[in-house]
C-alpha cells in the first residue's frame, strides 16, 4: 500500500510523481495555437493529420498509426484489446502496472481475458519466467485461457529498463508461440533517452506490435496515445476506441499536444531532464549510504531507510510516497531542477544523520 506523506515547515519539494508535475510550456502554447477558429471533429482536423505524419516519421514506419487517448490505462487496455481475444491471457511481469494498478481494465476491454504475472529479476520479464509460463500452459485446451500477448512495461514500475536486446529476444520467443507483443510506454521517452536508442529500435524493430505512448507524465496536459504498426491492429482499434468512449470530438487539442511533444525532440529533452535529475539524486543518496532497492535507470527510485529517518524526511518538507515504514519512492520530472536535487540531498543528509 502506498500512502502519500505530507509536510509542513520548509518549502516542500515535489518527489511524489511525475503525474504531479505541470505541463510543458511548449505544449501549452501548442494547445493555445490550436484554438484558432473551427476544425472538423473526431480527428478529421489538420493537427491530427500532422500528428500521423509525425509519428510515422519519428518511428520510421510508413504504417504507424497513432490514436490519442486520455489516459495511460486506456492506452494499455485498448491497445491490448486489439490483440487479445476474450479467451486469451496477457503475460506480463508480476509487478506490471496493467496487472496491479489498472483495476482490471485490460480484462474488461478484452472481453474477459486474464492477466498472468510472470517472474523475473529487477522487475523485468525473464526468459526463464516466460519459459515457465509457456510450460505451464495447456495449449489448445479450452478449459484454460491461452497466452495471446506478451506485455512489457518499459521502463518498469520500479524504474529499471530492459535493453533493446532483452526486449527483442523475449518478443521473438513470444512471436514463435503465436503471441503478439505489447509495450506499456507510459514513460517510454525516459527509456529511449536512458538507452540512447532510436524510437524505432525500441519498438517495432525489437518486435513490438502495439504500444502505449505516454505523454502526460512527461509534459502533456491531457493526452497519451496508442501506436501500432500493423493495419489489422489499427482497423480493430478504429471501432474499439469509439465503443469505449475514446474518440474526443475536439481531438485537435490532444493531437496538437502530441505533435508539439514529438516535434524537434521535445519529448526526449523533457525526459533527459527528469533522468539527469534522478541520476544526480541517486548518486548523492548512495554517497549518504542510503540503500537503493534497484539502480534507477530513469526517473524513479526506491530506497530503504530507518522508520525514524523516513519521519524526518517527511518533516523536512520532502514530498514522496512511503511504502510501509521504511521504503520510500522518489520520482523526478521534467520540472525537477538540479538546484532542487541538491536541496533534497542536503535535507536527506540531515534526515539520515538524525
Ligand atoms: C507504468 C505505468 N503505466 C500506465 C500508467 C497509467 O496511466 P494513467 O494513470 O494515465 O491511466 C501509469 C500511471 O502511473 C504507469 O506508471
Amino acid at each position: 500500500v502506498i500512502s502519500p506523506t505530507n509536510s509542513s515547515t520548509t518549502q516542500p519539494i515535489e518527489l511524489r510523481s511525475d503525474n504531479a508535475a505541470g505541463a510543458a510550456v511548449e505544449i501549452l502554447h501548442a494547445v493555445a495555437a490550436a484554438n484558432s477558429g473551427s476544425a472538423l471533429a473526431y480527428g478529421a482536423d489538420d493537427w491530427s493529420a500532422q500528428l500521423q505524419r509525425r509519428v510515422s516519421d519519428v518511428f520510421e514506419h510508413p504504417d504507424a498509426v497513432v490514436i490519442p487517448v486520455v489516459t495511460g490505462t486506456a492506452a494499455n487496455a485498448l491497445g491490448l484489446s486489439a490483440i487479445c481475444p476474450p479467451w486469451g491471457a496477457v503475460l506480463c511481469h508480476e509487478t506490471a502496472h496493467i496487472l496491479r494498478s489498472e483495476c482490471g481494465a485490460t480484462s474488461l476491454l478484452c472481453g474477459g481475458a486474464v492477466m498472468r504475472g510472470v517472474t523475473g529479476e529487477s522487475y523485468k520479464l525473464s526468459a526463464a519466467g516466460l519459459a515457465d509460463a509457456f510450460a505451464a500452459t495447456r495449449w489448445g485446451d479450452n478449459h484454460h485461457s491461452q497466452p495471446s500477448v506478451l506485455s512489457f512495461t518499459q521502463p518498469t514500475d520500479f524504474g529499471t529498463i530492459y535493453s533493446v536486446a532483452e526486449i527483442a529476444e523475449l518478443a521473438s520467443s513470444a512471436h514463435e508461440r503465436g503471441l503478439r507483443v505489447h509495450l506499456d510506454g507510459a514513460r517510454i521517452a525516459n527509456a529511449i533517452v536512458a538507452l540512447g536508442c532510436s524510437p524505432a529500435e525500441l519498438t517495432w524493430r525489437a518486435g513490438i506490435d502495439v504500444f502505449s505512448l505516454g505523454a502526460t507524465k512527461n509534459g502533456a496536459v491531457t493526452t497519451d496515445a496508442i501506436v501500432c504498426f500493423d493495419p489489422a491492429i489499427a482497423a480493430e482499434l478504429h471501432y474499439r476506441v469509439k465503443r469505449s468512449g475514446h474518440v474526443p470530438s475536439k481531438m485537435r487539442f490532444q493531437s496538437a499536444q502530441l505533435e508539439a511533444y514529438l516535434a524537434d525532440g521535445l519529448w526526449l529533452r523533457l525526459a533527459a531532464q527528469a533522468n539527469s535529475a534522478m541520476a544526480r539524486l541517486a548518486a548523492g543518496l548512495r554517497h549518504l549510504g542510503v540503500e537503493l532497492l534497484a539502480e534507477p535507470d530513469v526517473n524513479m527510485l526506491f530506497g530503504r531507510v530507518s522508520p525514524a529517518t523516513l519521519e524526518r524526511m517527511e518533516s523536512a518538507g520532502l514530498l514522496f510516497y512511503a511504502m510501509g515504514a521504511d521504503i520510500f519512492r522518489f520520482v523526478t520530472s521534467f520540472e525537477t531542477t538540479l538546484v532542487e536535487v541538491d536541496e533534497v540531498l542536503s535535507r536527506m543528509a540531515d534526515a539520515v544523520a538524525g
